[in-house]
């Protein structure tokens, strides 16, 4: 067989990827594994250890918590990216970075390929290889476990043929995902939308009703849109997330169950956990309200959408996803000052919010004796703002006014 060179594979450890260092050998290449440290739970050192055991010429192990949350997360967060209106990305979002580390580390071994261990009917795929593209398009880009149709079955016949051990522990039903941002869970019975995700699918939140029953509350401090602290403790991005998941999962806030429509043309039951996520874009957007101009605030709601999408189908190196993220910063060096959340049996609510950069005039807004309001301009501000509908009517006649048959009462 003839040798093709170095690839890098994104290697979590699990089945699939173990499989995918032997089966990428047989291929003739030589395998360096990269294995990124974005917040999941995981041993790393041990994960190294397998890869290099399963026969991996090197294997990297990169902690890249700090800059997920700085690049990826913050400027998310800027632009309260939602999938859908819904799905704060969590998974999406580590996508490009791990693309990055796979380019980096490719160049750095003088690969000719780097490889990952999606199937063909994610979005993951997608992602990987539009963002590898995109940073480096002479690198080719394999998907072992899209190209080797192997079933279950098939696959664990070849790992133990290959000394690859595998699990001997139950497998979990679902299919999981996790990182700093949130967890995904796909798969086993949460393939029929009717039934509820159970409470065995979910490990960063308690179930709601087992939550605390008096509520707690937090105050969260924000500079130019991003968190800077809780309850007055100023923390770093990392340990700011990790301990609203910890605080907000108790409380068994941040778990979204939806509909999602996949990029690849189905539609799919995802279920997430996303504590700190959901209380973060919350206390965020609410932020907005009060320093944003109107019109600033408008534009920018069109913009979150179109940039959620832009996360989701893996144009996050794209010129207009920088373009977008330009704005957003320039709008975001109001949106500082503190909002108060409260955290209670699965909800997050704002109830509280100040800022140096309000745009909310107590005299303005008053209906006592402070008001300052100007009522008379009030009279002729509407005749203004009325005359092209009142135009459009004379020239139009409404139809007679028409009313359901009431009883009349008085005349
Ligand atoms: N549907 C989500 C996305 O495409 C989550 C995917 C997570 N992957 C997983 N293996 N559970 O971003």
């Amino acid at each position: 067989m003839t040798y093709k060179g170095k690839v890098v594979l994104a290697y979590s450890g699990g089945l699939d990827t173990c499989v995918a260092v032997k089966w990428l050998m047989d291929q003739g290449y030589d395998v360096v594994t990269m294995t990124a440290d974005v917040g999941q739970v995981v041993d790393l050192e041990a994960v190294k250890d397998k890869a290099l055991k399963t026969g991996a010429v090197n294997a990297y192990v990169m902690d890249l918590r700090e800059e997920f949350v700085s690049d990826f997360v913050w400027p998310a967060l800027k632009a309260n990216a939602q999938y859908q209106g819904t799905y704060p990305l969590n998974s999406a979002l580590s996508r490009p970075l791990i693309a990055k580390y796979l380019v980096w580390v490719a160049q750095m071994e003088g690969a000719v390929a780097v490889a990952h261990g999606c199937t063909g009917k994610g979005q993951d795929q997608v992602r990987f290889e539009v963002c590898v593209g995109a940073l480096d398009p002479k690198l080719q880009v394999l998907a072992p476990v899209r190209d080797w149709h192997f079933s279950r079955e098939t696959e664990i016949e070849y790992a133990k043929e290959h000394g690859i051990p595998v699990p001997v522990t139950a497998k979990s039903p679902y299919s999981i995902d996790e990182n700093m941002w949130g967890r995904a869970i796909e798969c086993g019975v949460l393939e029929d939308p009717w039934n509820e995700p159970p409470s065995d699918c979910f490990a960063l939140t308690a179930d709601p009703w087992d939550a605390p029953d008096a509520p707690l509350y937090m105050e969260i401090g924000f500079e130019k849109g991003l968190p800077v602290s809780l309850d007055g403790a100023v923390m770093e991005g990392p340990a700011l997330i990790a301990k609203l998941n910890e605080i907000a999962g108790a409380c068994g806030v941040g778990r979204i169950d939806m509909i999602e429509d996949r990029l690849v043309g189905f539609k799919s039951r995802e279920v997430y956990e996303c504590p700190a996520a959901v209380v973060l874009m919350g206390a965020h957007k609410a932020l907005e309200k009060l320093t944003l101009a109107k019109e600033v605030h408008a534009a920018k709601a069109d913009m979150e959408n179109k940039y959620g999408e832009l996360a989701y189908v893996g144009y996050w190196y794209s010129p207009l996803k920088e373009a977008y993220d330009a704005f957003f910063d320039k709008a975001q060096e109001v949106v500082s000052g503190v909002a108060r959340v409260r955290l209670y049996k699965g909800q997050a609510v704002v109830v509280g919010l100040k800022s140096e950069n309000s745009l909310y005039q107590d005299d303005l807004a008053t209906y006592t004796d402070a008001d300052t309001f100007d009522h008379g301009s009030a009279k002729g501000f509407i005749n203004v703002w009325g005359l092209a509908v009142k135009t459009w009517r004379q020239v139009h006649p409404a139809e007679a006014l028409t009313v359901p048959d009431l009883k009349a009462v008085g005349q």
